[in-house]
């Protein structure tokens, strides 16, 4: 099978995301802690006819940190616009985003931990005092030169809030990290998105769903999309119980969500480092994947479903992992 089908990250494939965003807080389900914060926020920001200060959404992918940052922007009845940190090359290219904000409008940048250092420095001014400082012109003939941006609000968004900088970190007022999501949660995620869909769903169906994802709303649209075709093809069109374990088992999504390269992780520790503990760098070789992925994507699952600890000494399995993947301690 398509084995990126339980990958959180953005998938070409997931263009249909757009058309199943929710475009408020009240069709944004879960997260109520952060969403009760920025809805106090972005009315203050309102009534006192000021921006709203600038927010670092950050968690693993397919949370919903690009849908939070649109809300936000219809919320406060702005414009948003968007730019992805490692696209920002030039500071002509900052500049040329910047110059087209009007008062109180949203600045989204998506994966702000990869923008250029010299970029982050542009920034610093940008977010403090909504002034855009740059130097034009090159060698001898080179001038800096001073522009006035409306007030605006930057959200930022990234999977490692580790990885920014402090200045940059300190420049945002508000800082909320998105967790994953629950089963009901995913529930009535999945049940939105069918009706949005205009698809028919059961809500025993529903619940599968949300159980095989990861406690990821991108996933559980994506399994959603996938299972509906098997029931338009196979079945009636109806989305029931049966045609819904039916199709994950074709699949081969695994009861937890687990996908193969978690799987590839948990025997590795346990196979070649003898359940560990065994550091990162080690399990990165091991299993030929990014560090950085590992941290972000694979690991903070399998931490939150008890797969994995982390102890000082490293990544160690649990007595679950044993149990799940059928080997004897
Ligand atoms: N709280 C939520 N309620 C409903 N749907 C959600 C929610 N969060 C995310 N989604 C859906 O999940 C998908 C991925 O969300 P997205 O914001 O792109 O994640 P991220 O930017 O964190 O990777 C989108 O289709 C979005 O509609
Ligand atoms: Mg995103």
């Amino acid at each position: 099978m398509d084995e990126k089908i339980i990958r959180g990250e953005y998938q070409e494939s997931d263009s249909f995301e757009k058309t199943i965003r929710p475009l408020s807080f009240d069709e944004y389900i879960g997260q109520t802690d952060v969403k009760e914060n920025i809805k106090v926020f972005v009315s203050a920001a309102k009534m006192r006819s000021k921006s709203l200060d600038h927010v670092l959404l950050y968690g693993p992918p397919g949370l919903g940190k690009t849908t939070l940052s649109h809300i936000i922007a219809n919320e406060l009845e702005v414009n948003i616009k968007t730019a992805s940190g490692p696209t920002i090359e030039k500071s002509g290219d900052l500049a040329a985003i910047l110059s087209t904000l009007e008062p109180y409008d949203v600045l989204f940048i998506d994966e702000i931990h990869r923008i250029p250092k010299y970029i982050e420095e542009i920034l610093y001014s940008a977010m403090e005092d909504f002034k855009l400082d740059i130097i034009i012109g090159s060698d001898g003939q080179s001038r800096s030169i001073k522009i006035d941006l409306p007030p605006f609000t930057l959200v930022g968004a990234t999977t490692r809030a580790g990885d920014l900088s402090s200045p940059l970190r300190d420049r945002f007022g508000i800082t909320c990290k998105l967790n994953y999501y629950t089963n009901e949660e995913l529930t009535q995620i999945v049940e939105r998105s069918a009706r949005v869909l205009e698809l028919t769903i059961e809500h025993d169906a529903a619940q599968i769903i949300a159980r095989r994802s990861r406690k990821t709303p991108r996933i559980a649209n994506r399994l959603l999309k996938r299972v509906s075709d098997f029931a338009l093809v196979n079945g009636n069109g109806i989305i029931d119980k049966e045609i819904t374990n039916n199709s994950l088992k074709r699949l081969h999504v695994d009861e937890y969500g687990l996908d193969n390269t978690d799987i590839e992780y948990l025997n590795s520790l346990i196979n070649k480092f003898n359940g560990g503990p065994v550091g990162i760098e080690s399990i990165a070789a091991s299993i030929g994947e990014e560090q950085t992925t590992i941290e972000d994507v694979i690991e903070p699952f399998l931490l939150q479903e008890g797969f994995i600890k982390r102890t000082i000494r490293g990544r160690q399995v649990t007595d679950k992992t044993y149990e799940y993947l059928g080997i004897e301690k």
